[in-house]
């Protein structure tokens, strides 16, 4: 099997909703089997102690203020990145993480409306200074998005803000993604196995690219 000459740390971002979780997992079992070491991950919740912090954040059965709900998925990140992806990428892992810092940015800053420079210094202190090194943005309508998350009819805290909260976090991603080459965007309403498919041939060519083969 495939080995890269480094790791490699991807993540996928777009608003709930936007067949982000479910492209992750079958992005996941389409590049498995042809490189060595690939690692899927998540945020919150990607370490033992993100774990408990996923627990509070999705639940918010108590008072959260927004910048204590920002410090809680700080933290979930900072050990996430001791714990998980700096050791697992010195073993020239592919990681896939299912969120990363962007979320933070778009959904306390640009959602809620905390002051987006603290974010970014917190997430860099957080992550030692690490940053992806390439980014899958799920594009989608917020309405379509809303929709689908009422059609579930299981909605987690952030779920249950009102389509103007979405619509929010839309501009901020493409806020935050308008200039940055190392994002890919990917259409959100293509059927899974569509999508999983263009993000599997985009990430093979960007590997390629940069010759990690
Ligand atoms: P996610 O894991 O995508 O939800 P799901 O349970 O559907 O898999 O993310 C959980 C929620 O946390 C989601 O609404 C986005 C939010 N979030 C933030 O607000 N800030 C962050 O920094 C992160 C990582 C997630």
């Amino acid at each position: 099997m495939t080995r890269l000459k480094k790791g490699i740390l991807v993540t996928v971002e777009g608003i709930d909703g936007s067949g982000k979780s479910s492209l992750v997992q079958n992005l996941y079992d389409l590049i498995k089997p042809e490189l060595a070491n690939v690692l899927l991950t998540k945020e919150p919740g990607g370490s033992q102690l993100g774990k408990h912090l996923r627990t509070i954040l999705q639940e918010q059965t108590i008072p959260i203020t927004a910048k204590a709900e920002f410090l809680l998925f700080a933290a979930d990140r900072a050990q996430h990145f001791a714990e998980v992806i700096i050791p697992t990428l010195a073993e020239n892992t592919l990681i896939i993480s299912d969120r990363l810092c962007d979320s933070s940015v778009v959904y306390q800053g640009y959602g809620r409306g905390l002051d987006l420079a603290t974010i970014q210094a917190i997430n860099i202190w957080a992550m030692n200074g690490i940053k992806p090194d390439l980014t899958f943005y799920v594009r989608i309508d917020p309405k379509i998005a809303y929709q689908r998350l009422v059609d579930r009819g299981k909605l987690s805290a952030f779920d249950q803000e009102p389509l103007e909260f979405f619509e929010k976090l839309v501009e901020g991603f493409e806020q935050l993604y308008q200039h940055n080459k190392e994002v890919i965007i990917l259409d959100g309403t293509l059927a899974p196995h569509e999508l999983a498919q263009k993000a599997k041939n985009e990430l093979i060519g960007w590997i390629q690219r940069h010759k990690l083969l």
